[in-house]
């Protein structure tokens, strides 16, 4: 019987590694300009990439060979925020300033009205997320799926000091960072402070405008 339960664990085992969503899909991705002749010195890192190097034809061919691992690390984010909704997709895939990192920004259906006004929009309603899926490009130009943010408007009063926005921030394997008032809130405490630079507009900051797409 031992033994029995033994085997019925190793073929469960199996099967459950099987059925695993692969991390490798992605280690083909690189940007065969940089896989050929590296760029000098240490960049990689949390935020690590060949600054500025890359073109947006460059930017937009690693998205697409990303896709299926981005996909991946997304649905093995679990929050509530997230839960089964439909996403509109508000950026090109860009390099952002202050994030690091290659983004793509996304909307659900209560903060896309708002979102895609851009610095004219509204207080977006209990409820509204916004999501940034991103990756990184190391010097070798080997690329792969990267942090998943959120921003979410919790209940009036959750968050006074963040204008009801809850932040929170996971690895591509599902891992949660932090979220602002809850599980590893020390470590999420940062996005507070530089998103209040955009108190005027409702703590939101923004794709610059020429990665914009869908604004009306
Ligand atoms: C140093 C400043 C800075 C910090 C810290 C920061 N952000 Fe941002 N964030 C930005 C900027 C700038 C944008 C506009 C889009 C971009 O990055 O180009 C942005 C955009 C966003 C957006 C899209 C909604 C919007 O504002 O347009 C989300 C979601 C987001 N950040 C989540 C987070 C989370 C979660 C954290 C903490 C882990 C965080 N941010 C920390 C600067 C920051």
């Amino acid at each position: 019987m031992g033994s029995f339960r033994f085997v019925l664990a190793a073929a469960v085992l199996a099967l459950v590694a099987c059925a695993a969503p692969s991390r490798e899909t992605g280690q083909g991705c690189a940007v065969p300009r940089l896989a050929a002749s590296p760029a000098p010195g240490i960049l990689l890192g949390d935020l690590g990439m060949p600054p500025g190097s890359l073109r947006d034809d460059e930017i937009a061919a690693m998205a697409d060979c990303l896709g299926p691992d981005l996909d991946a690390a997304f649905a093995r984010v679990r929050d509530k925020a997230i839960d089964g909704k439909n996403w509109t997709t508000m950026s090109t895939s860009y390099r952002a300033s202050e994030h690091g990192m290659f983004l793509q920004v996304y909307a659900d259906a209560a903060a896309a009205p708002s979102y895609r006004l851009y610095e004219m929009g509204a207080r977006m309603p209990e409820g509204a997320t916004l999501l940034k899926r991103s990756f990184r490009v190391g010097a070798d130009g080997k690329a792969e799926a990267f942090r998943i943010f959120i921003m979410t408007r919790e209940r009036t009063g959750y968050a006074p000091d963040a204008n009801d926005w809850r932040f929170a921030v996971f690895q591509p394997d599902g891992t949660l960072i932090g979220e602002t008032g809850g599980r590893g809130d020390a470590n999420v405490r940062f996005c507070i402070e530089c998103h209040r630079a955009a108190q005027a507009q409702d703590y939101l900051l923004f794709v610059p405008p020429r990665f914009r797409i869908d604004a009306r």
